[in-house]
């Protein structure tokens, strides 16, 4: 890989936000280790690569721990200190929680959090040791308000949101930077994977993904310690930080819900 750009590990990228993230991690000077459970992530680095970017990809349930540490292990054979990670792999999944099979529920667990957290311990030791280095960790907004009909998803959204904070302030006196970018609804595989295309949220019209990670990336290169996507979306958070939990959870139920699609 060239020594004169830096270098990136950008998870879920084969599709969606994290396809967005790498592709401006390649614009804006970076090569790039790009991650995905499916094949798809070979044609992703296609269309990454034609941005002038080298790009090395690796085909991994990032939900395991075996997962994880090929990522971790590919980075490590690449031999390139990682100037940022932008650990992005996420998964939904729509229902009741008590309807839903719950391996799925815990695949959302095991993707979003342990996973994700896992991937953060190892490659932020390693940034914390050189002083250096750049986090972003995609959130939600969906982390402000408990998520009916989405539960588990919201949960770990949550639980990212809040990570993210209270990583970001222990590393405070370091030179690296933890940033959570934290969209609204977006317009990619998400709903559908998720079982959701029959919800008013899956149907609805949705934020462009490459809006939403040009907005991630550039508060990500700032250092800032979270970002909002969208004007709308800032103020329902807004919104959501004054609301009574049964006020936002019976909402929630509005757009989440089976059946709740407006044809
Ligand atoms: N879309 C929205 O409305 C929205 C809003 C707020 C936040 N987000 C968050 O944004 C992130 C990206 O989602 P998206 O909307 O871009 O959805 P997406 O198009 O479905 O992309 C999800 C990405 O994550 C990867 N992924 C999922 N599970 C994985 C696993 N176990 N191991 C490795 N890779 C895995 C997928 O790769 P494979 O296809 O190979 O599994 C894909 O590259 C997620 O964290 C999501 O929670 C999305």
């Amino acid at each position: 890989m060239s020594i004169s750009r830096q270098f990136a590990i950008v998870t879920g990228a084969s599709t969606g936000i994290g396809l967005e993230l790498a592709k401006c991690c390649a614009r804006e000077g970076f090569d790039v280790l790009v991650a995905a459970d499916e094949p798809q992530i070979e044609s992703a680095a296609t269309e990454i690569r034609a941005l002038g970017a080298i790009v090395e990809t690796v085909q991994a349930d990032l939900s395991t721990t075996e997962g994880v540490d090929k990522l971790y292990e590919t980075s490590k054979r690449i031999g390139r200190p990682v100037d940022a990670l932008l650990a992005n792999a996420g998964r939904g999944l729509g229902h009741a929680f008590l309807d839903q099979d719950f391996n799925q529920a815990r695949l959302v667990v095991d993707t979003n959090i342990t996973g994700t957290l896992y991937l953060i311990h190892k490659v932020g030791n390693d940034m914390r040791r050189r002083n250096a280095g750049r986090i972003l960790i995609t959130g939600s907004i969906a982390g402000f308000t408990p998520g009916s009909f989405q539960a588990i998803y919201n949960g770990t959204k949550a639980f990212l949101d809040s990570f993210s904070f209270a990583l970001r302030e222990e590393l405070r006196d370091t030179n690296v930077s933890v940033t959570c970018l934290m969209p609204g609804a977006t317009e990619t595989k998400f709903f559908e994977r998720a079982g959701m295309m029959d919800t008013a949220v899956g149907t609805s019209k949705k934020d462009d993904p490459a809006d939403v990670a040009k907005t991630g990336f550039a508060a990500m290169m700032r250092g800032d310690g979270d970002v909002v996507t969208g004007l709308k979306n800032k103020f329902g958070s807004a919104v959501a930080n004054v609301m009574p939990a049964g006020v936002l959870a019976r909402q929630h139920r509005g757009m989440a819900e089976p059946g709740s699609a407006k044809s």
